[in-house]
């Protein structure tokens, strides 16, 4: 490692990595200088100050005798300047073989300038190069997204990339804080499961000690158990679906949040369902501008995203499509293009509920007055960006859901704790499923849910 502190050059080998991380610069008389480390989104409360900023090279420019060293830390990124007369010959030489992602540490000089990105600008009194990176894969000029993707661990460094993940914290945030303040408890479901819930045909199986078992489709059927015994309950994690189409909603591997109500009902669900989505839509807009704005958002539709969200039929839905041009029979269940078609007649997310329960899973409730179709509702999100919840009431009824696990040629033996909840103290109840990345992906404005999630599992992807 190399240590400037003004002219003076100091060589210490890699004493600061191998002793203890500190933000020290060593001055002319080798006495160590402590200086305080800043984060970047924290320099406001350090005008005037000399600071040192602990992080990573991400661009430069030069103008013979100035350099402009752009640094980011992971909370931001300042401009900051160098003058040969502030550091010396040697350090600005230094500064000036720097490759793009070379780590470094530099003490400075805060100062609030209106003309800096971010507000600030920091005058370089010393630097240390921890490494010096040469040739990064990733250059300011235009990459193709296949490179990128295999380039994924260091892709996130970039500022698209670390907007939408700043965002998708922020949605996760948002999601638990709803819930926790609203009386709910949150339960793990497993992710080693013996049996499916969406079905069959997208089920991940693995071996299970010569029996075989399957990476969770949803959480749901234990949250079933679960809000039976805490009354309102959710849990948050990843769930696997080997979805043989290779489209801009699906992943394999995408992170799911599933609250279950006891004593709650279709419409109860709905309730529950555009407030939460408007929370966190609006906790992102007040939190995340910033990013929002790196992904230049057009953030005056999100703001309209405020209860209550429009609700309307299948059976409407299909009259709909079909007096658009669609091929859709009642009956059919919609494709990417038919949701797209729906929710661009409406400017907030749309509920459609009532789907015929033969194109819906198993543990669906029917409809009393109509038992062809199921107490349920897919949310659709505005802009294109289709499905983002799907929910609905639970059957109740034991007989009734030894009949649909028949219909449904599932072995009833994996779910017989699944029956169980209907023989001690069954109660009407209901629940939902966002998936995480289809919201992050809608909210950002993303074309691909690819760059929703840190590490993206396609059909055709599983590196890095
Ligand atoms: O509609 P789904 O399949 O519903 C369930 O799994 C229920 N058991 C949830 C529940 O009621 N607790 O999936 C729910 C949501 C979808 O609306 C979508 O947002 C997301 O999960 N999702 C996917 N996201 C990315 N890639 C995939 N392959 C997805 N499949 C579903
Ligand atoms: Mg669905």
């Amino acid at each position: 490692m190399t240590s400037f502190r003004g002219n003076t050059l100091l060589d210490r080998g890699n004493t600061l990595l191998d002793d203890e991380f500190f933000p020290a610069v060593l001055s002319d008389s080798t006495e160590v200088i402590e200086l305080e480390r800043v984060y970047i989104e924290d320099i406001g409360q350090h005008v005037g100050e000399e600071v040192a900023i602990y992080g990573w090279l991400y661009n430069k420019r030069s103008s013979g005798k100035i350099q402009f060293l752009l640094i980011r830390d992971g909370t931001g990124v300042i401009q900051a300047v160098a003058s040969k007369n502030d550091i010396g010959e040697e350090a600005f030489a230094a500064a000036d073989h720097l490759g793009q992602e070379s780590s470094l540490i530099i003490t400075g000089k805060v100062r609030a300038d209106q003309r800096a990105p971010g507000g600030y600008e920091l005058t370089i009194t010393g630097l240390q190069i921890l490494q010096n990176a040469v040739d990064y894969p990733i250059t300011p000029k235009e990459h193709g997204v296949d490179f990128l993707l295999s380039h994924r661990h260091l892709w996130l460094r970039s500022s698209r990339q670390h907007a939408i993940l700043r965002v998708r914290a922020e949605v996760i945030r948002a999601c638990r804080n709803y819930l926790d303040e609203h009386g709910f408890i949150l339960v793990d479901s497993p992710i080693l499961t013996p049996a499916s819930v969406e079905g069959t045909t997208t089920l991940f199986e693995t071996d299970y000690f010569g029996e075989k078992a399957y990476l969770s489709q949803s959480g749901q059927l234990y949250q079933e158990a679960a809000a039976m015994a805490f009354g309102r309950v959710y849990c948050f994690g990843p769930t696997f679906r080997a979805e043989k189409s290779k489209t801009r909603r699906h992943l394999m591997e995408f992170w799911m949040i599933e609250p279950e109500v006891a004593y709650a009902d279709q419409d109860d669900n709905m309730r529950l369902q555009e407030e939460f989505v408007s929370y966190i839509v609006q906790t992102v807009l007040s939190r995340r501008a910033a990013e929002l704005k790196v992904l230049e958002r057009d953030t005056s539709k999100l703001a309209k995203v405020v209860p209550p969200f429009p609700r309307i039929s299948y059976d409407e839905a299909v009259e709909y499509l079909r007096s658009r041009g669609s091929e859709i029979q009642w009956g059919g269940d919609f494709g990417g293009t038919d949701e797209t078609v729906l929710a661009e007649h409406f400017e907030k997310p749309v509920f459609v509920y009532g789907f015929p329960s033969a194109i819906k899973a198993f543990y669906m409730q029917p409809d009393p007055d109509r038992p062809e179709i199921a107490r349920c509702a897919d949310l659709l999100a505005p802009e294109g960006y289709g499905e983002i919840i799907g929910g609905g009431q639970r059957i109740h009824d034991l007989s009734l859901l030894e009949r649909r696990l028949e219909e449904h040629n599932l072995p009833r033996e994996a779910y017989e704790w699944y029956l169980d909840l209907r023989r001690y103290g069954s109660v009407p109840h209901s629940g939902f499923g966002m998936g995480i990345e289809r919201v992050v992906a809608w909210i950002c404005g993303l074309s691909h849910l690819r760059e929703a999630i840190p590490f993206p599992r396609m059909l055709d992807r599983i590196y890095p």
